[in-house]
């Protein structure tokens, strides 16, 4: 069954043992992401948490109780798609991009349940009133202090709605977009909208500053999780994302008309601030914000979005996360994204075998690839087809492996990368855009790359000498020790669950086939 709303969301977290209630009083400014901030950081990634008493900055109790890391831990990750594990939802992309037509009646009757389901998933608009408007503030009753918004980090700006779906539509084609851009309180009816300049939101308001007009957006918060995670997604422009969380969800996402603003709402939604932002406006300080880099970032200049209305169900939770040092509850919902979109990147790379992006390299740093080598240069011809990739243009440094390298295990990764490297020869050094974020590029959004050919040479690519063997111990040897293994109170001894225990994916065996 999927899960429609937050509520249900949390209760199936519950469910399953991974929520914390806290009943003790906690401060919205600061408190709060403490207390987050050390749950996060617990192996597995703590608890969901749902704070019960807030403490607004008025010093008042928060009329709304505040849920956070719930999409903080891999199996909360994987419940809020409704799958077993996050691979399995890549399975079914990849089925769903095979689409070439099979041999005969039967081959071709039964691909058509495979169809048939790619039709349930467009978001259907409700009439009558949605759950999102049972409260509705207007004109005078708005006032975003009564909503138990985190000043999350001392040197933050002001209080930041952090996980936000927020709502825009591109004025030529009329596609929507949703993208989660933190969202800054400068005034009860005010806020700094930070969409960065790569991202799709930004370019629906530069088409709508050209044409001087008003831009209508929502900012809705807390639904169903699919839609929650599908606002993260790095979705190409001309995909809506609540057709995708339709498509992970299993199930259409119900949509409402928003009451000031020609935008479509999850009418689910637990919070939602309609308003619009004014192109002949001037832009607003935003920042500085303590970021999931781990530094705070500078303040700079982000359009203004009035508040026209905030609608509510009768007893919303206020849906929150936190960023800053990793890992944090933000890795859960990238790695999501890396394992869905593993078979879309495969459409393009199809040398790909697998990528993986580690916590410390928060997303764009650090990407690890895995190739099926099949030519002279390869590697090289994979570094310029991710930076050509969609937000892959901003990965920093790209480090490409053969095969059988579990890249998902970053300690083998690196140890086999390391190995495997002749820095002056193996590394290569491009320019181009640079993820806003990033403190240490010589201009803003702008600068250098490194892409590390990592990859068994060949003799082609100028490597004459012989490539080494791994260290194996030989299977005859590997069986008599099992048999005696228990007996000797030593411990675990399965290597491959050393290698789980030491962080990584337990996969070692897979690499030494590379080497055969
Ligand atoms: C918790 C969290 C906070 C984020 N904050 C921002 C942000 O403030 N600005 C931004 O441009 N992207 C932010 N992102 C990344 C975007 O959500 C992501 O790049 C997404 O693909 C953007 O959607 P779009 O491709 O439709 O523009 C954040 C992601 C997460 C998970």
């Amino acid at each position: 069954m999927s899960l429609d709303t937050l509520s249900q969301f949390i209760e199936a977290i519950e469910k399953a043992g991974e929520l914390a209630r806290i009943r003790e009083p906690v401060k919205a400014r600061l408190e709060l992401c403490e207390i987050a901030d050390r749950v996060m950081k617990q192996p597995g990634g703590g608890k969901a948490l749902l704070f019960e008493n807030v403490i607004l900055d008025n010093g008042a109790k928060s009329e709304y109780p505040v849920a956070i890391n719930l999409f903080g831990s891999m199996r909360r990750m994987s419940m809020a798609l409704g799958a077993e594990n996050l691979d399995d939802v890549g399975a079914r992309i990849t089925q769903l991009l095979d689409l070439k037509v099979p041999e005969g009646l039967l081959g071709k009757l039964s691909m058509l349940p495979r169809l048939l389901e790619v039709g349930k998933f467009p978001p259907r608009i409700r009439g009558g009133k949605p759950a999102c408007q049972e409260i509705v503030w207007k004109g005078d009753e708005i006032d975003l202090g009564r909503l138990p918004i985190m000043t999350c980090w001392p040197e933050d700006g002001g209080p930041y709605i952090t996980l936000p779906m927020v709502i825009s539509k591109d004025p030529k084609r009329g596609i929507r977009n949703v993208g989660m851009y933190r969202v800054q309180v400068l005034g009860p009816k005010t806020l700094a909208m930070h969409w960065q300049r790569h991202k799709v939101g930004a370019a629906h308001w530069r088409e709508m500053a050209e044409k001087r007009e008003r831009m209508p957006v929502v900012i809705a918060i807390g639904a169903d999780p699919a839609s929650v995670y599908s606002a993260s997604a790095p979705l190409p422009p001309t995909i809506d994302e609540f057709l995708f969380a339709g498509f992970l969800r299993r199930s259409p996402v119900s949509l409402a008309k928003a009451l000031t603003c020609d935008l479509e709402i999850p009418a689910e939604s637990e919070i939602v601030i309609e308003g619009y932002i004014d192109p002949s406006e001037p832009l607003v300080v935003e920042g500085p914000f303590g970021d999931h880099t781990g530094f705070y970032s500078e303040a700079d200049l982000y359009p203004q979005v009035h508040v026209t209305a905030v609608t509510m169900r009768r007893s919303p939770v206020y849906a929150s996360t936190i960023v800053g040092r990793p890992p944090m509850e933000d890795y859960y919902l990238g790695h999501a994204t890396e394992r869905i979109f593993l078979p879309l990147l495969k459409l393009t790379v199809p040398e790909i075998v697998d990528y993986h992006m580690p916590a410390e390299g928060i997303f764009h740093n650090l990407v690890f690839v895995s190739i099926d080598k099949q030519y002279p240069g390869q590697a090289y011809k994979v570094m310029n087809a991710m930076w050509g990739q969609g937000l892959m243009s901003l990965a920093k440094v790209l480090i490409i492996l053969d095969k059988n390298v579990d890249v998902r295990n970053v300690q083998e990764a690196w140890w086999v990368a390391l190995n495997n490297i002749d820095p002056e020869r193996d590394v290569r050094f491009s320019m181009g855009p640079v993820d806003v974020l990033d403190h240490s590029s010589r201009a803003f959004t702008y600068g250098s790359k490194m892409g590390i050919d990592a990859t068994r040479k060949w003799p082609e690519e100028g490597f004459t000498r012989n490539w080494p063997k791994l260290i194996e111990m030989d299977e005859a040897t590997k069986g008599r020790i099992d048999q005696m293994w228990a007996k000797l109170g030593l411990g675990p001894g399965d290597r491959s669950e050393q290698w789980q225990r030491s962080g990584g994916s337990g996969n070692d065996d897979a690499f030494n086939r590379a080497e055969e």
